[in-house]
């Protein structure tokens, strides 16, 4: 145990109300699959794979942007100034920060997949000796407290990379940055990577990688649920499925059945078509100003940064 990472804060989420938000999505006309199921060891490691494919230029081009800005971004977050990371994976382009930051006064990152997290802080508390690490494991769309700062810090900011944020419909999304702008109160930034509308194929190509990683990743839902819950799905029969919806801004990811085909859930039979999807994605695309006034209620933007072709953008905005 290293002695600058703190015990690790444990939200577990509530079983039951997993399963119960599962049985209502495949009970909808359109069924549907929370997305955070994703994010099990295998899914996360299959992520990062994800991460390195040719088609996947979000990563690269974030990452890119962050090199390229790095002392800028830095000097914006200031000295001492306290970061707290949502969906923190194997906190890769924080390290960007964590080096180029002055002195960061601790860092807080928050993860679903509770291994992935503590593998990824061990080799942190390792690699940066003196910063102080505050692991949470939760679900950040449900109730969670952050854990106890006792220490001194010049703000708070909120780091919200990889464009994660499009997983959630903009309404949605809307109202929980709001609320984390409300919660965290005045001296507060949020750091946030936003994938940007852009040409239909590249996005699609993003989804439909050579190499079938992201059809791996998406059918691993279904055999996480074998694995975890009582359910029988025949991985065999299922068949990834990604587009993109221009009316909506949105990459739809789907898993569409290849037969007729009746699953046991927890006791209940669900019934599927052929050719029926089930939705377990969905990654909205957003403009710079769309994003800035969808957020305006709680936040002002100060500053963007973007590649040449405007691919991705990194938005810094603080609370009002
Ligand atoms: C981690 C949510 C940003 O939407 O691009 C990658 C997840 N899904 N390939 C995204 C994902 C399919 C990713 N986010």
């Amino acid at each position: 145990m290293h002695s600058n990472l703190k015990r690790l804060k444990k939200f577990e989420p509530e079983i039951e109300n997993l399963l119960e938000e599962i049985l209502e999505g495949l009970n909808k006309p359109q069924k549907e699959l929370p997305s955070k199921l994703f994010y099990d060891k295998k899914g996360s490691s299959l992520f990062d794979e994800i991460c390195d494919l040719d088609e996947y230029y979000l990563t690269r081009t974030e990452t890119s942007i962050m090199i390229e800005n790095i002392e800028d971004i830095c000097s914006i977050l200031g000295n001492n100034s306290l970061l707290i990371e949502l969906g923190s994976g194997s906190s890769k382009k924080t390290r960007l920060l964590l080096s180029g930051l002055q002195s960061p006064a601790g860092y807080a990152p928050i993860d679903i997949s509770e291994e992935h997290l503590i593998s990824s802080v061990n080799i942190l508390a390792h690699d940066y000796p003196n910063l102080k690490i505050l692991p949470v494991s939760a679900d950040y769309t449900q109730p969670f407290s952050l854990p106890k700062f006792d220490f001194i810090y010049s703000k708070k900011v909120v780091y919200y990379p990889g464009s994660t944020i499009g997983n959630f419909e903009p309404d949605y999304a809307s109202q929980f940055l709001n609320s984390i702008g409300h919660r965290l109160g005045k001296r507060t930034g949020l750091l946030i990577g936003l994938d940007l509308k852009k040409d239909k194929k590249i996005l699609e190509d993003a989804y439909n990688d050579n190499k079938g990683i992201t059809a791996e990743f998406n059918l691993n839902v279904l055999v996480r649920l074998n694995s975890e819950l009582d359910t029988d799905f025949n991985i065999e029969e299922w068949k990834h499925c990604a587009f993109y919806n221009s009316k909506e801004g949105r990459i739809e990811m789907h898993l569409e059945s290849l037969s007729n085909q009746d699953v046991q859930v927890n006791g209940d039979i669900v019934t599927f078509r052929k050719e029926e999807t089930i939705l377990t994605e969905y990654s909205y695309k957003y403009s710079i100003d769309d994003f800035k006034n969808l957020i305006s209620e709680s936040y002002n933007l100060e500053k963007v940064w973007t590649d040449e072709d405007s691919k991705f953008g990194i938005l810094y905005f603080t609370v009002k």
